[in-house]
């Protein structure tokens, strides 16, 4: 997969570099490139923001060093010369839909993937509309609070989508038993000693009979999402549910309806 990513502060994904992700780029399974929107300028000053049209606090990013720039990586992106599908353009922003589990998923299959980092009060809006020329372009929001700007949300975004590319992950089986993964949060885990103080790892962890651990482990998701997250419980899809799975609800107080669970009243 190749990522661009262009930012006014490329010094902020040098974390990119470290860990999973920074492996994953120097096997060759990610091809990641970070771009300085300054390099994209014409003026002396490197200039890109001005003042707000209709007037208010703050600046907006300039059209044209934005134009210059993702020109230049649809261009890169494309040296295969296959023609086929279109880049993505992610652009991070409060104003956009929400990021979840299901779209890295979604990103991870993509070929081409470019992220333009907003600062200030954001890009002039002319940018994304032009973009929708050559790229599939998609305003997208790490949560309901603001960030500085899109650096941070793109390094969040980057680790979430990168981990799901075939190879980057040592051990798959990882990437199935986790939180969100299921439309359910992870089970706790231990690791030894079993008795730490004076407080003992659940005995049925320790009993080696692997059908109750599954059993066990798989309560103790339903249990957890329903006290941490219960939107996510209320939107799960009944027919993913075992006869075990909805005893278990049930005990918790919850209701298994046809097509939904639901608190009992
Ligand atoms: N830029 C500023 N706030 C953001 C957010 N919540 N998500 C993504 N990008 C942002």
């Amino acid at each position: 997969m190749r990522i661009d990513v262009v930012s006014i502060f490329p010094e902020y994904l040098a974390a990119l570099d470290l860990s999973l992700i920074g492996k994953a780029r120097q096997d060759g399974l990610l091809d990641l490139n970070v771009h300085d929107l300054r390099d994209f300028t014409t003026d002396r000053h490197r200039t890109v923001d001005d003042t707000p049209y209709g007037g208010g606090a703050g600046m907006v990013m300039k059209a044209e060093p934005w134009a210059q720039a993702l020109a230049s990586v649809a261009e890169a992106g494309n040296s295969g010369g296959d023609g086929g599908t279109r880049p993505v353009l992610i652009v991070p922003s409060p104003a956009g839909a929400v990021f979840t589990q299901t779209m890295a998923y979604e990103l991870a299959e993509e070929k081409h993937l470019v992220f333009a980092c907003g600062r200030y009060e954001g890009i002039d809006e002319r940018v994304l509309e032009w973009s929708g020329e050559r790229f599939d372009v998609r305003p997208v929001s790490l949560g309901d609070y603001v960030l500085n700007g899109g650096e941070v949300a793109v390094l969040a975004m980057v680790e979430a989508i990168g981990r799901l590319v075939p190879g980057v992950v040592g051990n798959p089986e990882s990437l199935v038993e986790e939180s969100h993964s299921d439309g359910l949060l992870e089970y706790p885990v231990y690791t030894k000693p079993s008795s730490w103080r004076d407080r003992n790892v659940p005995d049925i962890l320790l009993s080696g009979n692997h059908g109750k651990i599954a059993q066990w482990r798989r309560e103790q998701q339903l249990q957890r999402t329903a006290v941490r997250r219960p939107d996510l419980l209320e939107k799960f899809d009944v027919s993913q549910l075992t006869k075990a799975d909805k005893a278990a609800l049930a005990a918790m107080g919850y209701d298994v309806m046809k097509d939904r669970i639901q608190l009992r009243g």
